[in-house]
């Protein structure tokens, strides 16, 4: 049996006026107790509410017999056992659902007082973000945590995307964030992420596919490799990520029609208007949004909506900023700004370029995932959030 075509199905059934449980798995195998029938299951039950759901022939069967126990039970929070496949905990939270889980397996009593404020603008949606270890997804996943998302960062980095989870749980005083090693490029990669997304939150609501890399270049200096990296990270990424996120999602919204569901890219300034010596950049940028209008097309009967944001320059950011490697003492080195003496003379040349006179920030762009995420009546737009420097014709 395959969780990943169950769990998200449960969560469907079990999400009232838009917002669900997170659903925390736990594999047969990694269960300290035996349970051999519905008695065994409900003799180890302390204060929290269990259903028990008998071996189904397929995926499909067993989340029927679930929205048949459902209907009949009115359960909402708890634990669910399903033979051969595992038990689920579903709570309020990350931290509630691995409550019901430890104190189902520990046989203890503890009271799990649940202090989420309601008004989160997007309370307990499962987002992942892809380059979420630095830059902007990093500045991304710091803000929606706040509001509420439950977020997976998928980066190459493994110790850096470690230590925002580490440092945003130990914030926000709750398990809100998770981290999974993952290469955008590699389908293996991404499926495993997937699966580990679905096992820990319970499905998917969001994706954001930030994950970028850049290398400028005049068309004499740039070789094939380099052309293909770029091209593999910002082009195909964006593909394989939303090949195998989907199949979550149109789970999600056949076992609830109400579902609204977001893919959005993190494009680029340079994916609508062409970049000097930076073409394998802009030119993956640019197809990235035929992929989204495509994409958006084709998904838009199954509740997803597609929809790239193409921001103006992070300024702050270390692809810009960074002291040795960044784009700033790049330009200094090469002498790119005439006049300019310091990386802050460089900076400023730069911000000089944009009508607003600064650069893009994570919270301008988050801006505009709220606005793709609420708006119900857009797909396949490429959002430009530049401070005036791009604008569409
Ligand atoms: N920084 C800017 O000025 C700017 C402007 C417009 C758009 N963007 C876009 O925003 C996105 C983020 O850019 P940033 O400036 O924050 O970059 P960054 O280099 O600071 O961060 C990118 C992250 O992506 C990760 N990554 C790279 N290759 C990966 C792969 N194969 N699989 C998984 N993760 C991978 C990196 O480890 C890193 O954590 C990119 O898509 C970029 O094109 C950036």
């Amino acid at each position: 049996m395959d969780v990943t075509r169950i769990i998200p199905g449960i969560r469907a059934i079990l999400t009232f006026s838009s917002t669900g449980p997170i659903i925390k798995y736990v594999n047969p195998d990694r269960l300290k107790k035996e349970i051999n029938n519905e008695q065994d299951f409900i003799n180890g039950l302390n204060s929290e509410m269990g259903i028990y759901i008998a071996a189904g022939r397929d995926e499909e069967q067993i989340i029927q017999k679930f929205r048949n126990v459902q209907s009949e039970t009115g359960f909402q929070r708890g634990l669910i056992f399903i033979e051969n496949v595992g038990l689920l905990g579903a709570g309020n939270s990350w931290d509630e659902a691995d409550h019901f889980i430890n104190q189902y397996l520990r046989g203890t009593t503890v009271t799990f007082i649940e202090k989420e404020s309601k008004s989160a603008r997007i309370l307990n949606k499962v987002v992942i973000v892809t380059g979420g270890a630095q830059g902007f997804g990093k500045g991304i996943v710091e803000e929606l945590v706040f509001e509420g998302a439950f977020i997976m960062i998928a980066d190459v980095n493994a110790a850096k995307g470690q230590a925002v989870v580490d440092e945003i749980n130990r914030k926000k005083g709750k398990n809100h964030a998770l981290f999974y090693e993952t290469d955008v490029t590699k389908p293996d990669s991404v499926i495993a992420m997937i699966n580990a997304t679905v096992s820990e939150f319970g499905g998917i609501d969001v994706l954001i596919s930030n994950a970028g890399v850049l290398r400028a270049g005049s068309i004499e200096e740039m070789d094939e490799k380099t052309f293909d990296f770029v091209t593999d990270v910002n082009y195909k990424g964006f593909f394989i990520c939303t090949k195998y996120t989907i199949p979550v999602m149109k789970l999600q919204r056949r076992y609830n029609q109400s579902l609204h569901m977001d893919i959005i890219q993190i494009n680029s300034k340079s994916g609508l208007t062409g970049s000097n010596k930076n073409f394998a950049y802009a030119g993956g940028k640019f197809g990235a949004i035929g992929l989204t209008q495509s994409f958006a097309l084709e998904l838009v009967h199954s509740g997803i909506k597609v929809n790239a944001i193409c921001p103006g320059n992070y300024f702050e950011g270390p692809l810009w900023s960074d002291p040795e490697t960044g784009l700033f003492a790049q330009y200094l080195k090469t002498g790119k700004v005439p006049g300019a003496k310091t990386i802050e003379d460089v900076k400023k040349a730069y911000e000089a370029k944009v009508p607003m006179n600064r650069g893009c920030t994570p919270k301008d762009v988050v801006k505009a995932i709220y606005y793709l995420i609420e708006q119900e009546y857009e797909t396949g737009q490429a959002l430009p959030v530049t401070g005036g420097q791009v604008m569409l014709n």
